[in-house]
């Protein structure tokens, strides 16, 4: 059971940048990963259409034999993350508990930002943690759509990703937050923009980092760490767009990896 790999997804390449932390803190863990490259972005998707894009990369995860799933999707995560909770019994975690965990514990004033895709902030699903551990804290959310078309296109640190950023992050920039959260997993690719969009005095928090140390002490607690000397083995699959995820993982993880393109679902 110990041996058996970490199942992770996104609906593309974002998630890798979960993967990334994941590798760095656990790194004698195998890791699996599935990104929806074909049907990326799922921001503006509706939660039912979620929730079947979901079962069925579950499935397939899970004939893998993974141990645990880290939803790597923010969106997922902020809309239906009690429904795909309940699609297995393995532990799952997903991307909203960390980012407010982290945000929570970097705040000074309480001004909060939450820059996510138009899903996660019609969701509130940060707002609303926020505001159960915090009464006080003042949250603003800003939707980025087109952070993550950007980000799969290879555009993650240029004039238009800069000017992108400054549009959309302006009235967080004006309003005082002291602390944003980087409510997407794709948004780590443009760390660059954001950081020149925003003052530098402001903390920007990568989710993915606390949740990295979250599944350490879920598999921890409940015996599921991988003991052994060898070196793990990842392995990715994707829905789509070979290339273009090989080209832009490399960025994302660091290191590259030569994806395998699967057929889950029919063309749609
Ligand atoms: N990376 C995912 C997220 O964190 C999905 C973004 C998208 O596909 O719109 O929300």
């Amino acid at each position: 059971l110990k041996n058996k790999p970490i199942g992770i997804f996104d609906s593309g390449v974002g998630g890798l940048t979960v993967a990334r932390q994941i590798m760095d803190a656990l790194p004698q863990e195998h890791l699996i990963y599935f990104g929806d490259s074909l049907r990326a972005p799922y921001g503006d998707r509706a939660p039912e259409q979620l929730a079947q894009f979901s079962r069925q990369i579950i499935d397939f995860l899970m004939d893998k034999d993974i141990k645990a799933l880290v939803v790597a999707c923010g969106t997922i995560s902020a809309r239906i993350f009690g429904t795909v909770e309940q699609m297995t019994d393995i532990p799952v975690l997903g991307m909203v508990v960390p980012g407010v965990t982290a945000a929570l514990a970097a705040t000074k004033t309480g001004r909060i930002g939450v820059m996510a895709t138009a899903g996660t902030v019609a969701s509130g699903a940060h707002r609303t943690a926020i505001l159960t551990q915090r009464p006080d804290a003042q949250v603003m959310s800003v939707a980025c759509p087109l952070f993550v078309p950007l980000t799969e296109e290879g555009w993650s640190d240029n004039t238009v990703a800069d000017m992108t950023a400054q549009i959309y992050l302006a009235d967080m920039a004006a309003n005082r937050i002291d602390t944003a959260i980087l409510g997407c997993t794709h948004y780590p690719l443009l760390i660059n923009s954001i950081k020149k969009a925003l003052p530098s005095d402001v903390t920007i928090v990568d989710p993915a980092v606390v949740l990295a140390q979250d599944l350490k002490k879920t598999l921890g607690d409940a015996g599921l760490t991988r003991v052994d000397d060898t070196l793990p083995v990842h392995q990715f699959y994707i829905s789509g767009n070979k290339e273009k995820f090989d080209k832009i993982s490399a960025l994302a993880l660091k290191v590259s990896c030569d994806a395998q393109v699967v057929k889950l679902y029919g063309n749609k």
